[in-house]
């Protein structure tokens, strides 16, 4: 048991609380975000003179040695220690003497966790935005290869209007648009530092906070409340709705992809690559990847509840329960990452099959408002046309046809409005390409999309 505190202590932890108390099992993860925040404050100290040059440049040289050993693996992390930060310290001490064991002057734990997850989200984010910008690029290429895939667009899982694969796809683009503006909101939340708030009433040293933000590169400067500044985990939680959001939205396109591969639809077939078997039945190709995606969201959700829940009821200021913070992020994180890359993959080696996409558009009256508007657009009002062209359906249902091959005597019986040219107006093709109007599925509205995703792409590519 190595710890920072045992000064005012005649006995030593039980030795399962110290265990329950200790976070280094996972905070470890943060010894990047550590170590940059303790170069910054160390700095600082020598600039203001709390520390002298020699001290600062141990300290700096020492910090800059166990960075280098833990990133080369030739310095482990030891569980003896409760955290990371007194894992840093400790080996700094050891290494540099004296000078190691002023680094924690006018800091606390309190500031220097509130900083290293701050620094932890920032990475996180800007690194979880370049995954889904490749999602996006495989969702761009796909919808220009199929601006003419016609399929069933459904609503109630019932096919309702032709529409294109290309449109379908824009659909999750436009999402995707939408979770990568929420980050970059998120970001924008994360630019105050909060190193120098201390333990929560700041210190009495003449810290040089702007320096330390500046340093750090937060754009804000200093936080201004230090109670706030040790005590708020919005940032965390935002983080973690903002991938929540991602897992709805993939999860949604994952239900798609699994209905779509099953027989009955045959829409797509998914890479040997992105499936797996069954121990028992030999013929089974299962769309485990997305059924896993479309799982993992709860996890993701869980771990945002999780969160809420554990800073609802907080005091000002630090509190112990906020240690809980990190196990829910890192596995967001990693969930939503993992998620995403390998929903990319998958949908980038899928085959769509755009017969049998074909082939389902054309059954279902789909295309049954197209006929209800050609009579509005030969003067029937369209309660009328709407109720000519349910009475079409009816009557196509009795004869086994589709409303394409219903003859025109039929169509006549009902509204002697109907003539030759139904038959083209209630063509697939002419249903498709009719909706042109700014975001419907036809080719010309489609490729003004894609000219907008493009320089979309382009743009974002300076985002972060
Ligand atoms: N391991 C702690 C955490 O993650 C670091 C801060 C500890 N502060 C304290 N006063 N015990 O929250």
């Amino acid at each position: 048991m190595a710890q920072l505190w045992g000064g005012r202590f005649e006995n030593s932890t039980d030795e399962k609380a110290y265990r329950f108390n200790a976070s280094i099992g996972f905070d470890r993860r943060l010894f990047k975000e550590d170590i940059e925040g303790s170069l910054a404050h160390a700095a600082m100290l020598c600039k203001t003179g709390i520390l002298s040059e020699e001290e600062g440049e141990a300290i700096r040289e020492g910090l800059e040695g166990i960075l280098r050993d833990l990133e080369n693996g030739s310095l482990d992390i030891s569980e003896e220690y409760e955290d990371i930060h007194s894992f840093v310290e400790a080996t700094l001490t050891g290494r540099v003497g004296d000078a190691g064991k002023k680094l924690h002057t006018g800091r606390s734990r309190n500031d220097q966790v509130a900083l290293d997850m701050k620094l932890f989200v920032r990475n996180a984010l800007d690194s979880f935005d370049r995954d889904l910008k490749e999602l996006q690029e495989v969702l761009l290429f796909l919808m220009e290869e199929h601006l003419e895939t016609v399929m069933p667009g459904f609503t109630h899982l019932q096919k309702a209007q032709p529409v294109t694969l290309s449109h379908h796809l824009g659909a999750y683009f436009e999402m995707l648009i939408r979770d990568r503006s929420r980050l970059l909101s998120t970001r924008e939340r994360l630019s105050e530092c909060p190193l120098g708030s201390g333990a929560l009433a700041g210190t009495t040293y003449p810290l040089d906070r702007e320096f330390v933000a500046q340093k750090l590169s937060f754009p804000d400067g200093p936080t201004r409340n230090s109670m706030d500044s040790v005590s708020d985990r919005d940032f965390v939680i935002e983080f973690i709705f903002d991938l929540s959001l991602v897992m709805l939205h993939l999860s949604r396109f994952s239900e798609e992809i699994i209905i779509w591969n099953s027989d009955e639809y045959r829409f797509v077939e998914l890479s040997d690559l992105y499936s797996t078997g069954s121990s028992i039945m030999p013929q089974k190709k299962n769309p485990d990847i997305a059924e896993l995606v479309r799982g993992k969201t709860g996890r993701v959700y869980g771990d945002l509840m999780a969160m809420l829940t554990t800073m609802k009821a907080i005091p000002l200021a630090y509190d112990k329960d906020m240690q809980e913070d990190k196990e829910s992020l890192f596995d967001a994180f990693d969930t939503a990452r993992d998620c995403v890359t390998l929903f990319a993959a998958m949908l980038n080696t899928a085959r769509f099959n755009k017969e049998r996409m074909r082939q389902s558009a054309g059954r279902g009256f789909t295309n049954a408002t197209d006929a209800a508007d050609y009579l509005v657009k030969k003067g029937v009002p369209f309660r009328d046309a709407h109720s000519v062209t349910g009475r079409a359906v009816l009557r196509c249902i009795e004869l086994g046809i589709g409303l394409e091959e219903l003859p025109l005597e039929e169509y006549r019986l009902l509204s002697p409005v109907f003539d030759e040219d139904i038959y083209k107006a209630i063509a697939l093709e002419t249903c498709v390409s009719g909706r042109s109007t700014p975001g419907a599925p036809s080719e010309g509205s489609m490729r003004k999309n894609i000219e907008f995703y493009k320089s979309y792409l382009e743009k974002n590519n300076e985002q972060t």
